[in-house]
């Protein structure tokens, strides 16, 4: 039976793995943490929380202990506007946190799940479809961490045969929780501002191409992954993994099929527009496909309409 811990489980991507690794292993196998909470103390209430800083290396081993863990999905991070933002404390977090992490996975033999980005790439990397293996020189701390931590996701499987696996995440959208201060933001905040208002100012520019992803789609690439036949991995950490790749503009035209009266201006930041022009505009995600049968279900068609069907009846 598998004994799961989620750090930075009350974020983006953890509000919903959570409740997806409940269903399917039992409340009680799952114990979501954070250094925060909700008031309501949990990621959806049904299960084990600990408020644990992911820098300290104690409390995660105690949790690992107490808990008797197997398997780690490493989800706390600050994410690429809020890292340069904060550098010194994106490293502490993304880096630190991320080393105790694997230190405490060696010592008490668990699997880690380890979220790379489209952001590990940089300027100099291969724009349109970046292939799997390739130059990855970032120019922000973000970049610099995820590069860091997929390096040592291979360091910590093949020196210490530490079970570490994990993706490239493009921009993903979701209405269950916010973003946490990406670059990406911009494509979940158009679709809460189209049933609001009906109009929305872009800080990316028009003509902004990036892979982006549903959040369904996420929760299933990290959990096939890590339930996937390990004798098919070559590669097992850092898998491209894509979805769906557009602009503002044409995010915002498919809004307007629904929205007819949706407008859209840009008022361009130049950090988060710096950040996006350093990343790829596609990535080639065909090593997932052959390796361990990635698909994604929703495109940008099937996200919109889901989208925004649930965020009218979460807004009411
Ligand atoms: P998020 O910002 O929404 O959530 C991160 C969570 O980590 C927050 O709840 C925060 O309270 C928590 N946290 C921060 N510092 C912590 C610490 N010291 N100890 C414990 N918890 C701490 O992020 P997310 O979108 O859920 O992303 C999760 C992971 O996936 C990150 O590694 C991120 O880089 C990666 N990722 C996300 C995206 C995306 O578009 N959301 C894309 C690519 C990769
Ligand atoms: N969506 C993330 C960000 O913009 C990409 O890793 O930071």
């Amino acid at each position: 039976m598998q004994r799961i811990l989620i750090t930075g489980a009350l974020g983006q991507i953890g509000s919903e793995l959570v409740v997806a690794l409940r269903e399917r292993y039992g409340c009680d196998a799952v114990v979501a943490s954070d250094i925060r909470m909700t008031p309501a103390r949990d990621a959806d209430g049904t299960g084990p929380f600990e408020l644990l800083d992911c820098t300290d290396f104690r409390q995660i081993q105690e949790t690992v202990r107490r808990y008797d863990i197997d398997t780690i999905y490493h989800l706390a991070a600050l994410l690429s506007a809020v890292a340069e933002e904060k550098p010194r404390v994106a490293w502490d977090v993304n880096m630190g946190g991320f080393y105790k992490v694997l230190e405490v996975a060696r010592e008490s033999k668990c699997a880690v799940f380890h979220p790379s980005s489209i952001g590990a790439f940089g300027p100099s990397t291969p724009r349109d479809g970046t292939p799997q293996d390739t130059i990855q020189r970032p120019t922000t701390m973000y970049g610099v961490t995820k590069v860091a931590g997929e390096l040592l996701c291979d360091y910590y499987y093949t020196r210490f045969g530490v079970d570490t696996r994990g993706v490239r995440y493009p921009g993903l959208i979701s209405y269950v929780a916010p973003p946490g201060g990406g670059t990406t933001d911009y494509a979940v905040e158009i679709f809460y501002e189209a049933i609001r208002n009906q109009r929305y100012s872009c800080f990316l520019e028009a003509d902004t191409c990036l892979d982006m992803m549903y959040m369904p789609d996420a929760i299933k690439a990290a959990i096939d992954l890590m339930e996937a036949d390990a004798s098919r991995l070559v590669h097992r950490n850092a898998f491209n993994v894509a979805a769906a790749n557009f602009t503002p503009e044409t995010l915002a035209a498919e809004i307007r099929k629904h929205i007819p009266e949706f407008v859209i201006k840009y008022n361009v930041d130049p950090v988060r527009q710096a950040i996006a022009d350093s990343w790829p505009a596609s990535i080639d995600d065909s090593t997932a496909r052959e390796e361990w049968d990635w698909a994604p279900s929703y495109d940008l068609e099937t996200m919109t309409t889901d989208m925004l069907e649930n965020l009218r009846k979460k807004l009411g």
